[in-house]
């Protein structure tokens, strides 16, 4: 099956179909990244700007390494070092990128939507690393990529998601890719950080308490407290936090005696998970991250129209 889109902005537009097809594009690629010499050409000649207006380790990293091992040239900018802090608008900034003829961008923003706006106004394929608390769009598939792996199949999956769903773009994006595969949902967190209009998202089942998400989960996912995108102060303390809705060793026995726990990082230790969790036998976390590169591989691949390895 061909892959018929030209830009990644968000898990909604995609189908089943689609999500299926960059999960399996993105296994192929795995076995690359265990060899002693990681490249293949399939991207040789290729220009991938990764533009980061907001900071990141994990998906910034990923999207670099994705791009080199398929002979991309790859260029980083960021908002820090770019004349955004000059005051040069998106707008302004798409322009100039696109007068140098790149083939990929790959954006990071603070604001929901930017990298719609950009693909409206440049020729080549955009790629959303994260835009506000919109989507995260190749968060959600490695996620989805690593539960296949530990699991099998993401199909009939109860999956807990505990945090501040309202500022997550990884929450939004996993539910949207969770629900259209098959699986069934289940947040919890503060009431002042789960938004109106959940269900209406996939198959969602909001929960009072951590406790009922969790009960029986086959998959826990925990969610950092996304500070820098609250404009008031939506708890009494992060203590209380912990103590209401961070997992632990014995809460993480309600869940099944095979789940595993994840975390898009960064992690708070200590609030949303404990280290004894973060660091414990069901952790999966960084298989996660291992699995970041293979899935940003098929993305770049995919809307490249490059769909299969070349022969050997
Ligand atoms: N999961 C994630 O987006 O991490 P970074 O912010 O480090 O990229």
């Amino acid at each position: 099956m061909a892959f018929r889109h030209k830009h990644i902005l968000g898990i909604e537009h995609l189908n089943a179909e689609d999500i299926q097809l960059i999960l399996e594009t993105g296994e192929s690629f795995k076995e690359i990244n265990s060899r002693d010499i990681k490249k293949v050409p399939m991207l040789r000649g290729k220009t991938i700007i990764n533009a980061f207006f907001e900071a990141s380790t994990r998906t910034r990293l990923s999207f670099e390494i994705a791009g080199k091992r398929l002979s991309a040239d790859t260029v980083n900018i960021s908002g820090s070092t770019s004349s955004v802090v000059k005051g040069e608008t998106l707008e302004d900034t798409a322009r100039n990128i696109e007068a140098m003829a790149p083939d990929i961008i790959v954006i990071r923003h603070g604001h929901s939507g930017a990298p719609h706006y950009l693909a409206e106004r440049v020729g080549c394929s955009v790629v959303n690393a994260g835009d506000g608390a919109h989507e995260h769009p190749s968060q959600a598939l490695l996620d989805l990529m690593t539960m296949r792996q530990h699991k099998g199949s993401i199909k009939g999956l109860e999956v807990a998601i505990v945090g501040d769903i309202t500022h997550s773009r990884v929450a939004r994006s996993d539910i949207y890719a969770l629900s259209k595969m098959g699986a069934h949902v289940r947040i919890a967190g503060p009431g002042t950080m789960i938004p109106p209009g959940l269900a209406r998202m996939g198959n969602v089942t909001v929960c009072n308490d951590l406790r009922d998400a969790i009960d029986q989960a086959d998959v826990v996912m925990m969610l950092r407290i996304q500070l820098e995108r609250q404009s008031k102060t939506l708890l009494p303390s992060l203590r209380e936090y912990a103590r209401f809705y961070g997992l632990n060793q014995e809460s993480l026995k309600l869940a099944k005696p095979d789940a595993i726990v994840m975390h898009p990082g960064p992690m708070n230790r200590g609030v949303e998970i404990s280290s004894y969790v973060a660091d414990g036998a069901q952790n999966v976390i960084l298989d996660q991250v291992e699995n970041g590169v293979a899935v940003r591989m098929a993305l770049l691949a995919l809307v490249s129209g490059v769909d299969s390895m070349p022969a050997e």
